[in-house]
């Protein structure tokens, strides 16, 4: 099974940039000990981060055959992007919503959420370790995938 992580803009810039909101690792750290607990689940992962949302887009929709599950931090388009909501929803993958900081607790426009509802979960405000729940949870949806796949192929073969 294969997870695309992508990632938003400024993200790059982690480990710098406000240090008291998203902390002090860098983004290379978080995706270390994702590939870390992918290894150790026998997932493919792979990285991606862009400043663009139409890059984003087209990274959305070359999942679409090719990966199981996207973990994504849509950062900043979070609260605008329509584009990378119908991204996620043309798709069709399970997706999971990642934010380092709590948005609820945060400004007003941070509180508008393009994203969260065409995903089938969020994690949010854990610091670097809500990716970390992001793949726990991800492993949790390919179980329960399975587990469906596995009924209705018994079903299939009790008719
Ligand atoms: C963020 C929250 C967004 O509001 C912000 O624009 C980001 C990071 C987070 O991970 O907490 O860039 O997505």
């Amino acid at each position: 099974m294969k997870i695309v992580v992508i990632q938003g803009p400024n993200l790059n810039m982690l480990g710098i940039r406000e240090q008291h909101v998203y902390g002090p690792m860098k983004l290379e750290q978080i995706h270390a000990q994702m590939k870390e607990f992918a290894d150790q689940s026998n997932l493919e992962i792979e990285f991606f981060q862009s400043n663009l949302e139409g890059e984003i887009v087209d990274k959305i929709q070359e999942c679409y055959g090719d990966a199981h599950g996207i973990i994504i931090n849509p950062a900043a388009y979070t609260h605008t992007s329509i584009a990378i909501r119908d991204a996620i929803s043309a798709v069709g993958i399970p997706t999971i919503e990642v934010h380092i900081s709590n948005i609820h607790r945060r400004e007003d426009f941070r509180k508008e959420n393009m994203i969260a509802a065409v995903c089938s979960s969020s994690v949010v405000g854990f610091g670097p370790f809500s990716y970390h729940l992001a793949m726990v949870g991800m492993t949790q949806i390919f179980q329960e995938l399975a587990a469906a796949q596995d009924a209705q192929k018994k079903n299939q073969e009790q008719e």
